[in-house]
């Protein structure tokens, strides 16, 4: 198979996290790919229309796109278990809140990269901002006991979610009065899967 990526973008690193924890990384060919909206050509536009990566073409079938989907085939081939059918709302509520803060941390984000100075808009990215941050508060409030539990990809997606936000958007600082989240991404950050996926540029 070969998987369409980028090691800055929290949503292939779901990707990278769970081939690594489902022992699939060998069954996986790894294509660089880097553009936005504005400058798509080295984005995989003939396998996903979209032009969005992580794009995962299969050598039996149709290429597969997003993350959610990727994850989920990718788990289901592995028999890996991170979608466990006793707490799969649960679970996928958990990895749409952290795909949530993705999207808006990388709104921010291309605002600055691609956006003309002057059609910034500062106050639609403080909003980004409020979003993530809601975000976060829930899952300091509400979803602690979820993430102590056993391995799921919810637990997953919150961690890259963290990393990028470390990445991209240290001057935040998340998690300051998130103390509980704090201390659970510096355990979940030392598994061999989350230290071997570290964004880079
Ligand atoms: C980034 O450079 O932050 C980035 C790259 C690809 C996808 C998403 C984010």
């Amino acid at each position: 198979m070969q998987l369409f990526d980028n090691p800055a973008s929290p949503f292939c690193r779901k990707v990278q996290v769970l081939l690594r924890e489902t022992g699939q990384l060998d069954e996986v060919e790894t294509t660089y790919a880097v553009g936005h909206p504005l400058a798509p050509d080295r984005m995989p536009l003939a396998e996903n229309p979209l032009g969005k990566i992580p794009c995962l073409v299969r050598d039996d079938g149709p290429a597969l796109y997003d993350s959610r989907v990727i994850c989920r085939y990718l788990d289901a081939r592995g028999e890996g278990g991170l979608y466990p059918e006793g707490r799969i709302w649960e679970v996928l509520t958990l990895e749409a809140t952290a795909d949530g803060i993705m999207d808006a941390a990388v709104l921010m984000i291309y605002e600055g990269r691609s956006r003309p100075e002057a059609l910034r808009y500062p106050a639609w990215v403080d909003a980004q901002w409020d979003k993530i941050a809601r975000a976060l508060d829930a899952l300091e409030s509400r979803w602690m006991g979820h993430l102590a539990g056993r391995l799921d990809m919810g637990q997953i997606a919150v961690g890259c979610a963290l990393g990028y936000l470390d990445f991209r958007l240290p001057d935040r600082d998340w998690r300051k009065g998130r103390t509980a989240l704090a201390e659970w991404f510096e355990a979940f950050g030392q598994r061999d899967s989350m230290a071997a996926t570290v964004p880079s540029a």
